[in-house]
C-alpha cells in the first residue's frame, strides 16, 4: 500500500474505501460490510463515513466491517454543519461512536461550512480529543478561503486534511487549493474520484485503457493515485469493484498517458469555486 503522511507524521493508507449510500437498504448491508472487510483485507485500511450517510445506517454497516478487525482501521467520520456547536459536535460524534461501536474516531470532519462559528466547532474537537474520543480533526468541502480563515482560529492548525471533490473531470482545486494544502504538507482527500461512476464510457480513458487492459474507472482512479499528497477514497459496495480498486495501483501511467489525459481534462487556467457533491 502507498502511504501518505499526515501533518505530525503518522502514515495512512494513500487509497481508501468511500461509505456514502452504504446502510440505506437493511438487505444490503451483509453485502456491503463483506465488501469493506475484502477492502481492508487489501490493505485499504482507512475508511471514510459520516453520521449523514444512510442517516447513521453506513456508520452501523462500518461498525460491523470492523468488529473483528477495529486495531487494522483508520476510522473517519464527519459531524453535518447543522450539528457543529461545541456541545452538538460532542453529542454527534457520541452518536457516531455507538453506532459505530468503537471507543475512537481516527479523524473527524466537519462535512461542509455551516452555521456554527468555526471556534465552537473546534472548541468541540479539542473537548473530543480531550477526552479521546478522536485523535484527529478535519474539514470538509472547504474552498481556500475557508482554509485561510481556519488557519487563523486558534487551534486551527491542528487541522489534519481537506476532503474534498477531486477526479479528472473536477480539477478545479488544481489552482489553488491544492499547492495551498501542500504547502502545508496537509494531506487533500479526494472524494468522488470515480465522478461516481460516470467516467466510464469516456473516450481518452477508454484509449489510455485499452493500451494498460484495464478499465476506465481504474485509469480514472489511478490518475487521482499519481498525485502527491492525495488520499483517495473510492466507494465499492461489489466485490469485485474493491478488487479493479485496489488493482489500480499497480497502473503506472505514462508521460503519454498523463499528456492524453491533460488534454481530454485540462487543468484548471482560472480559479474556479470549489464545486461540490
Ligand atoms: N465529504 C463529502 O462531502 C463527500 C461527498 C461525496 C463523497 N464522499 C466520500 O467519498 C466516497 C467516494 O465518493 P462517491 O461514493 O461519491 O463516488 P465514487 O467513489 O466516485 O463512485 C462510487 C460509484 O462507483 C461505483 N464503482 C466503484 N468502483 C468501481 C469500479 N471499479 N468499476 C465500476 N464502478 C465502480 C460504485 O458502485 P458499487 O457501489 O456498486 O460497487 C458506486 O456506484 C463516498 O462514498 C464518501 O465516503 C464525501
Amino acid at each position: 500500500m502507498r502511504m501518505v503522511t499526515l501533518p505530525g507524521g503518522e502514515s495512512v493508507p494513500a487509497l481508501g474505501l468511500g461509505t456514502w449510500h452504504m446502510g440505506e437498504r437493511g438487505s444490503d448491508r451483509a453485502a456491503e460490510a463483506d465488501a469493506l472487510r475484502c477492502g481492508i483485507d487489501l490493505g485499504m485500511t482507512l475508511i471514510d463515513t459520516a453520521e449523514m450517510y444512510g442517516t447513521g445506517g453506513a456508520e452501523e454497516v462500518v461498525g460491523a466491517a470492523i468488529r473483528d478487525r477495529r486495531d487494522k482501521v483508520f476510522l473517519i467520520s464527519k459531524v453535518l454543519p447543522f450539528n457543529a456547536s461545541r456541545n452538538g459536535t460532542v453529542e454527534a460524534c457520541e452518536a457516531s461512536l455507538a453506532r459505530l461501536g468503537v471507543e475512537a474516531i481516527d479523524l473527524y470532519l466537519l462535512h461542509w461550512p455551516g452555521p456554527s462559528p468555526l471556534e465552537e466547532t473546534l472548541a468541540g474537537f479539542e473537548d473530543l480529543q480531550r477526552d479521546g474520543k478522536i485523535r484527529h480533526w478535519g474539514v470538509s468541502n472547504f474552498d481556500t478561503s475557508e482554509m485561510k480563515a481556519l488557519a487563523i482560529e486558534p487551534g486551527g492548525s491542528a487541522c489534519v486534511t481537506n476532503q474534498v471533490l477531486y477526479n479528472l473531470a473536477r480539477r478545479g482545486i488544481e489552482f489553488d487549493l491544492l499547492p495551498w494544502c501542500v504547502a502545508r504538507s496537509m494531506p487533500v482527500m479526494a472524494y468522488s474520484p470515480l465522478e461516481q461512476g460516470r467516467l466510464s464510457g469516456n473516450k481518452a480513458l477508454a484509449e489510455v485503457a485499452g493500451r494498460h487492459g484495464v478499465t476506465e474507472l481504474q485509469i480514472a482512479l489511478a490518475w487521482v493515485l499519481d498525485r502527491d499528497g492525495v488520499i483517495v477514497i473510492p466507494k465499492a459496495g461489489r466485490l469485485d469493484h474493491v478488487r479493479q480498486n485496489h488493482a489500480a495501483l499497480g497502473i503506472r501511467l505514462t508521460s503519454e498517458d498523463r499528456t492524453a489525459l491533460d488534454h481530454a481534462f485540462p487543468p484548471p487556467s482560472v480559479k474556479r469555486p470549489l464545486e461540490i457533491l
